[in-house]
């Protein structure tokens, strides 16, 4: 029913004008600001849940104005309330708009130094619990996850356009496993558009990824197959999630399937 009636044009558009319903609803439908976040930080927050996990973190790498941190830290307040479980929300930026390109991974072609600055005091207004983490992310990204009280990372989402900047952001995954869940959710911004980047593995974030594959063994970040046939309604963010797997991680094997769930139903005799 609820299928039908968002299928009507412009219904969901509505829908977020006047958002009642529950949160995991809302999810479900995508009636959100930026629901690939809401996505990420609901079933990263369900799956902290079920590990018995009191706190966890959700990171955006790539600030700019702001508007994707905010939007992140009022998804996180919700899911929190929703879920029962604490989330503080971080992000990442150098403050003063992009770093100079390095090379042509970094696609020169579509952006370049300066892009993108950042009123900080503007941004600081807006927030009301988000941290911000200014300087460059290969000199503030590892440092983080070595802090004993830093809550596990939960969802990350990567918008810093360049290969160079999110292989260094993927310096949040070098710390110990406790800093981290098993499996971490992760949205990647720049693999889709513009269409002039002509994306491909050997640049800008899927090149990052590749080699950041390559280079670990127990570690993998590969996308989640299909996720656009598991939707309500299929979207071009169901292309861009993708999971960090720590397969050492000592909850990766933590069965995680609620009681009740039909996975435990006997087959039928
Ligand atoms: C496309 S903007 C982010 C937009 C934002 N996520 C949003 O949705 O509103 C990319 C940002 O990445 C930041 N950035 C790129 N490389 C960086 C680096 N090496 N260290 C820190 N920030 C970086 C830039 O300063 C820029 O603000």
């Amino acid at each position: 029913m609820i299928r039908h009636l968002t299928r009507i044009p412009g219904a969901r558009r509505l829908w977020s004008k006047f958002p009642i319903g529950s949160v995991s609803l809302r999810t479900e439908y995508d009636i959100w600001d930026r629901p690939h976040y809401a996505y990420g930080v609901y079933k990263s927050a369900q799956l902290a849940r079920n590990l018995k996990l009191q706190e966890i973190s959700v990171i955006e790498f790539g600030v700019a104005g702001g508007n994707g941190l905010v939007a992140l830290e009022r998804i996180a307040e919700q899911v929190s309330q929703h879920l029962n479980i604490k989330i503080s929300t971080f992000g990442f930026d150098t403050g003063q708009g992009m770093p100079p390109p390095t090379d042509y991974r970094d696609l020169p072609h579509v952006w370049q130094a300066g892009f993108y600055s950042m009123d900080q005091n503007k941004l600081r207004s807006r927030l009301r619990t988000a941290k911000l983490v200014l300087g460059n992310v290969a000199d503030t990204t590892s440092e983080l996850t070595t802090r004993s009280n830093f809550p596990p990372i939960a969802f990350v989402a990567f918008d810093l356009d360049y290969y160079s900047s999110t292989k260094s952001a993927f310096g949040i995954f070098a710390g110990p496993s406790s800093s981290r869940l098993p499996r971490v959710h992760c949205y990647f911004d720049d693999i889709v558009w513009p269409e002039h980047a002509c994306h491909n593995e050997y640049t800008g974030e899927l090149c990052a990824i590749r080699e950041f594959n390559d280079e670990n063994e127990s570690q993998k970040i590969s996308k989640i197959p299909s996720l656009a046939w598991m939707r309500k309604h299929p979207a071009r963010w169901n292309e861009q999630i993708y999971i960090h797997h720590d397969f050492d991680h000592p909850s990766y094997c933590q069965l995680v399937t609620p009681p009740g769930d039909t996975y435990r139903e006997r087959p039928l005799q």
